[in-house]
């Protein structure tokens, strides 16, 4: 099997994921954040450019994606180099969001502190305003980014903890497989 019929078998749009970023100092951090795109350059999802986690990027790029499905008890770590989707892949999905989500986009400066609730419903309310009857543009502070795989592992659980755990590496265009002990 293919590893692109492999990973369509596996992720949906609206997976979630927990993406793990390394500071400039070193620091790991994990956070939940929504798969919007998958295809055959990589993951796509969205987020605000000035966020905690996109200064990570920023930083360094090299991140993990983590999928974990309960039910089937099946998890997949991924790692790779992070790019910034275009301004029109951007722009394009911004466009399909909800005239709140986008207003919320606006107003969050996420990861930044908030002195008070009432602070951050004024500024909701100052873009509803400004925004009323008009077009909201998505924010150049906001926008997609996308993960291009350099590994995957993937792991299915087995009776008596005996896991069937492969992973997949690539090297000059060329996807390896290993079996991995559980
Ligand atoms: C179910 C769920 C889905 C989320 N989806 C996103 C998302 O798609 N994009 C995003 O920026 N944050 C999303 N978040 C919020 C992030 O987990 C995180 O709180 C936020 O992005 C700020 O992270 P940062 O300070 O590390 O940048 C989601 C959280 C949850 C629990």
């Amino acid at each position: 099997m293919g590893l692109t019929v492999l990973i369509s078998n596996f992720f949906s749009e609206k997976s979630l994921l927990v993406l793990s970023t390394i500071s400039k100092e070193g620091t790991p951090s994990s956070r939940i954040v929504l798969l919007k795109t998958m295809d055959k350059q990589g993951f796509v999802f969205f987020t605000n450019y000035k966020s905690n986690k996109s200064l990570d990027i920023q930083e360094n790029p090299n991140v993990s994606l983590l999928f974990y499905w309960p039910l089937i008890e099946r998890q997949v770590r991924i790692t790779g180099k992070i790019e910034k989707v275009s301004l029109e892949e951007s722009q394009n999905y911004f466009k399909t969001r909800s005239r709140k989500s986008k207003i919320g986009a606006w107003a969050s400066k996420q990861s930044s502190v908030i002195h008070s609730k009432k602070d951050f419903q004024d500024q909701i309310a100052r873009y509803t305003k400004k925004y009323k009857n008009k077009t909201i543009p998505c924010p150049l502070f906001w926008g997609g980014y996308r993960l291009i795989p350099s590994s995957f592992e993937f792991w299915q659980a087995r009776v008596n903890r005996l896991h069937d755990r492969f992973i997949y590496t690539i090297k000059n265009k060329t996807w390896t497989i290993n079996r991995l002990s559980p």
